[in-house]
């Protein structure tokens, strides 16, 4: 029986929602997921930073026997992928970005595409340049959200929705004179958001960075003969920071959710 674990790793809470992806889909697969909760928002720091931070989670993770690693982190995934497979040859890594980008570019009929992501993932293009890559027509769209994160962390969405809608709907507005089709959560903190983003901007095409990435993991795993026969998956938890805050949190996405906090 294969002990192997899915390492996956993200600033914090966005995390949780592919790893409940994964749970959802690959239930028998052991995981180990990392908050980087000391470091989070990622999305306001430089390319260095980000890398040196990407770098250590996947040092974390390699303790436990890996089979893949999930880099559950679009700003992560846009500023130090490459980095990532350079120093970890010997384990297959799987982006959220470009999972995101091929959905879109399945789902969109006019070829208008939104996304709503952190400043560094914006900044780096990573979105555009594989929109782009797929198809030449696409039109694309990017919006830099700086307060969702920490906002999401706090969990307003649970405890003041009224303002978590309002300044997600101040983010979206720029969007709404675009006609676009399609509207990427490029950041895996704002599948949280799906609903609230499905109520301002009704009749879109959603896409969550979170959950695509899952669908190429299974494939992977299933082509490999790497799928798990556990009956009963272990499932490890770890943040960089105070845990307590971020379990209430968590515990909405996960059920009987236990953190560790390491470091
Ligand atoms: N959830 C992350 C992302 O997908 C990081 C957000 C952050 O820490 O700013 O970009």
């Amino acid at each position: 029986m294969s002990k192997k674990y899915i390492g996956v790793f993200d600033s914090g809470l966005g995390g949780l929602t592919t790893v409940k992806e994964i749970i959802r889909q690959l239930p028998d697969e052991n995981i180990v997921f990392l908050g980087d909760t000391l470091h989070m928002p990622y999305g306001n720091k430089t390319t260095e930073e980000i890398i040196s931070y990407s770098l250590e989670n996947v040092e974390v993770l390699k303790q436990y026997d890996l089979k893949a690693i999930v880099i559950a982190c679009n700003t992560s995934d846009a500023n130090a992928r490459e980095v990532l497979k350079k120093y970890n040859e010997d384990i297959p890594i799987f982006g959220v970005i470009n999972a995101a980008a091929l959905q879109a570019d399945e789902l969109s009929v006019n070829h208008r595409i939104g996304i709503i992501a952190t400043k560094s993932t914006v900044d780096s293009g990573k979105y555009v340049e594989a929109l782009h890559s797929l198809n030449k027509k696409n039109r694309v769209y990017p919006i830099a959200c700086p307060k969702l994160v920490p906002m999401i962390e706090k969990g307003m969405f649970l405890s003041d929705p009224k303002q978590m809608k309002e300044t997600l709907a101040e983010y979206l507005e720029p969007l709404k004179e675009k006609d676009i089709d399609t509207l990427i959560l490029g950041c895996t903190h704002y599948d949280i958001l799906w609903n609230l983003s499905k109520e301002i901007m009704p009749g879109l095409m959603i896409v969550s960075s979170s959950r695509c990435v899952v669908a190429e993991l299974k494939r992977y795993l299933k082509e490999n003969d790497l799928l798990s026969k556990n009956k009963k998956a272990q499932r490890i938890y770890m943040v960089t920071s105070d845990p307590e805050d971020f379990e209430k949190t968590a515990a909405l996405l996960i059920d009987d959710i236990e953190i560790k906090r390491i470091a």
